[in-house]
């Protein structure tokens, strides 16, 4: 039988990324004790506030279809939170409500790449972005950015990357794998190239509310000059650890989002109105457990940071933000690839390698910090005798 060409074109960009995990997963289902810093999934519970709501909603009967670019409830709270983060008004005609990050990441690919059209990237990046790209029949463009400057997207990469096919920038931002946070003044000199070459920017701001030390967050939403060409996706998944609602959005000008909904309702047909509630009550209240959850991630990655010191072999920097941190195993002379499976063999710790994430986290690990502190201490400590053997 024949089936359409996108099923080609998304083939073999899945799994194998996730090799080493899987294998992991297969040896802790036969009782070997691993640890896993893998999966970028969080480990602390919701607000149980979150999880009441959903359930007095669904109990009050928010059961029937959802308005198709969001329930009006919804689209208020988060019109009210982009308005007071660009200090403009953000009407509700500039949201539409999707499931999860990656869904958005999706409708807003279909709304904007033609075949052959041309999506630049930072390379590492996020392991879905060259399937929802593919997907639109777009072509990926990894613009590497530098581990020795903190893996920070520069103006001058991006600019001799464009092509006369180039059509949209990708950026994340906190990112993932890498932690790098843009700066507004980074994010103003980019927004300069996509302005020059007409780019659109779709930025995944995912992990926005989880920013280290004195970094900021920047989104190119901020920068009024932007907000035209950009298309914001991001969710709760992260932000309240609750990935399971698949409660995401995007936003944008109200012109993309009138462009942007027959592409969501022919797929959705609207998602679930008592979710959206749950995330409407997220987004306009404050949680101590969500302080708490993102205090931890800063403590882990201290720690981690601290147990690999400025090793010969093998290093971490401080992430600026996200859930994650790069491992630098170069000096070792392995890929992260290799490094990845003998710590899988050797020393029973599951890590991505940093290639899953493009060429440009070659040796490299990325881990999660979605373990406790005292696993990640454990973990490095195997991390740095392995180096050491090598
Ligand atoms: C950078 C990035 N974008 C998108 C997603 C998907 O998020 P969501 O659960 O909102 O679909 C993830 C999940 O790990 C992510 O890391």
């Amino acid at each position: 039988m024949k089936f359409a060409r996108v099923t080609a074109r998304l083939d073999g960009l899945g799994s194998e990324k996730w090799a080493v995990h899987i294998e992991g997963k297969r040896r802790a289902a036969l009782g070997e004790s691993m640890i896993f810093l893998s999966i970028g999934e969080p480990d602390a519970p919701p607000p149980a506030a979150i999880l009441e709501e959903a359930r007095r909603s669904m109990h009050a009967g928010r059961l029937r279809y959802a308005d198709g670019r969001g329930e009006p409830i919804a689209r208020k709270a988060l019109a009210a939170h982009y308005s007071r983060q660009t200090g403009r008004h953000i009407g509700e005609n500039q949201i539409i409500c999707l499931p999860g990050t990656q869904t958005a990441l999706f409708a807003a690919m279909m709304t904007l790449v033609d075949e052959g059209d041309e999506v630049l990237m930072a390379d590492p990046y996020y392991a879905t972005y060259e399937g929802v790209i593919a997907a639109a029949g777009g072509i990926p463009v990894p613009v590497r950015v530098d581990p020795d400057q903190g893996f920070h997207l520069k103006m001058d990469a991006l600019e001799r990357a464009v092509t006369s096919r180039s059509r949209v920038l990708l950026m994340n931002t906190p990112s993932n794998p890498t932690g790098a946070v843009l700066t507004r003044a980074e994010i103003e000199q980019i927004g300069q190239v996509c302005e020059r070459h007409d780019l659109w920017i779709v930025c995944d701001e995912v992990y926005a509310t989880l920013t280290y030390g004195s970094t900021v967050f920047a989104s190119p939403f901020d920068i009024d000059r932007l907000e035209k060409r950009t298309v914001v996706v991001s969710s709760i998944s992260k932000s309240h650890a609750i990935p399971g609602f698949r409660c995401g959005w995007l936003a944008a000008s109200a012109e993309f989002c009138n462009h942007c909904t027959p592409v969501t309702e022919t797929m959705l047909f609207g998602s679930q109105a008592f979710l959206q509630d749950a995330m409407a009550f997220a987004i306009s209240n404050h949680f101590p457990e969500i302080d708490a959850m993102k205090q931890d991630y800063e403590t882990r990655a201290r720690a981690l940071v601290q147990a690999l010191g400025n090793g010969r072999k093998v290093s971490a920097r401080m992430p600026e933000g996200g859930m994650f941190v790069m491992i630098d195993v170069r000096n070792t002379g392995l890929s992260g690839e290799a490094f990845a499976w003998r710590l899988l063999e050797e020393e029973k710790v599951v890590t991505m390698p940093g290639e899953s994430f493009g060429a440009g986290g070659a040796g490299h690990l990325r881990v999660a910090l979605t373990v406790g502190e005292q696993d990640i201490t454990e973990a490095c400590k195997r991390i740095a005798r392995l180096a050491e053997r090598i």
